[in-house]
């Protein structure tokens, strides 16, 4: 349904999205997962036909989003990042006004605003001013309206930013559904929990570059063997465990991250009784050791170098 093809746009001579592919499948729900100044919103505006691309190629339902800019508008809808809606307007009115940009009218549009605000739970506020709605329900009308001519194609840009985690779940169940009944959705977030929980498949983004792509158990398999062991010692016990544990069977590489050190291990289970041995023969406190499962966080910061954006959930 959608092919993105080496895309590249800048700004100036700065490479917002420099280079990247993908492709989504018809029903496919796909996560578009990165960090603030990612690139996400400039790859949605030259999907949704705002922007042009400087590189690359874009289809969408098989239509260029360049040559085919007509073809491809009624294809999708599109959620922006900021909220846009006229709050001195009741939620219907805003819905019939999207309605009749897209040249909808007559009773045809009534039914669909009414369908849309029974979506949205809004059914009791329709006559209210959004101006007197909650962040959530604000939200959640800036979503529908991006549906009111029925597009085959959704494109969500950081749909829950700024709510409470209640109205959040709400969203994505929201979201959830619209997968179920078959539409292609790109959902762009910087909250890992959001994509593993809602997407088919994700890619990463990172300084305009897809870092990684695959489904989560994909992704996570990239990084494989790498469960982490975390101990603290006194700083004057580091260098013999490390003369150590270049010895063991399983042990990768130890380093060293707030004072911890860290062994890398395809089997933490395997490798900890030896770790607890050697703390044991060196008269050291068998304090609790962590092992870390690889997980779409660690691969994130091993992508990276660097963690998502601080107020993740
Ligand atoms: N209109 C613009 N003019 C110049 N630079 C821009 C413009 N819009 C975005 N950029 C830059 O392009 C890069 C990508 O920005 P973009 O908005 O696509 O990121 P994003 O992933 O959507 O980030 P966020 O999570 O903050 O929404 C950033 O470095 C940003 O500063
Ligand atoms: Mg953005």
């Amino acid at each position: 349904m959608i092919e993105v093809r080496d895309l590249v746009k800048k700004y100036g001579s700065h490479k917002a999205v420099d280079g990247v592919t993908f492709s989504v499948a018809r029903g496919e729900l796909f996560g578009l997962l990165g960090p603030n100044g990612a690139g996400k919103t400039t790859t949605i505006g030259v999907l949704s036909t705002l922007l042009h691309a400087d590189g690359g190629q874009v289809r969408i339902g098989g239509h260029d989003v360049a040559a085919g800019a007509k073809e491809v508008r009624r294809l999708i809808g599109v959620v922006p990042q900021e909220i846009a809606l006229y709050t001195d307007l009741t939620a219907r009115d805003n819905l019939m006004f999207w309605g009749r940009l897209h040249g909808l009218g007559g009773a045809a549009l009534g039914k669909r605003v009414e369908e849309l605000l029974v979506m949205a739970d809004l059914v009791d506020a329709a006559r209210r001013k959004v101006e007197t709605y909650s962040g959530g329900m604000q939200r959640r009308l800036n979503l529908v309206a991006g549906l009111i001519h029925e597009p085959e194609v959704l494109f969500l840009d950081e749909p829950t930013v700024g709510i409470d985690a209640q109205a959040r779940s709400r969203i994505l169940e929201l979201i959830a559904q619209l997968g179920r009944q078959g539409l292609t959705v790109i959902y762009t977030t910087h909250y890992l929990e959001e994509a593993e929980q809602l997407c088919d498949r994700i890619g990463v983004i990172d300084r305009g570059r897809l870092v990684a792509l695959g489904d989560k158990e994909s992704l996570i398999s990239q990084i494989g063997d790498a469960d982490l062991i975390r101990l603290s010692l006194p700083a004057d016990r580091h260098e013999a465990f490390r003369a150590a544990g270049a010895g063991w069977p399983g042990c990768t590489g130890i380093g060293e991250r707030r004072g911890k050190l860290e062994v890398r291990t395809p089997d933490g289970g395997r490798l900890l009784p030896v770790i607890q041995e050697w703390l044991r023969a060196n008269d050291l406190p068998l304090e609790q050791l962590e092992i870390e499962r690889p997980n779409l966080e660690t691969l994130y910061l091993t992508l990276t170098g660097r963690g998502l954006r601080e107020d993740a959930p």
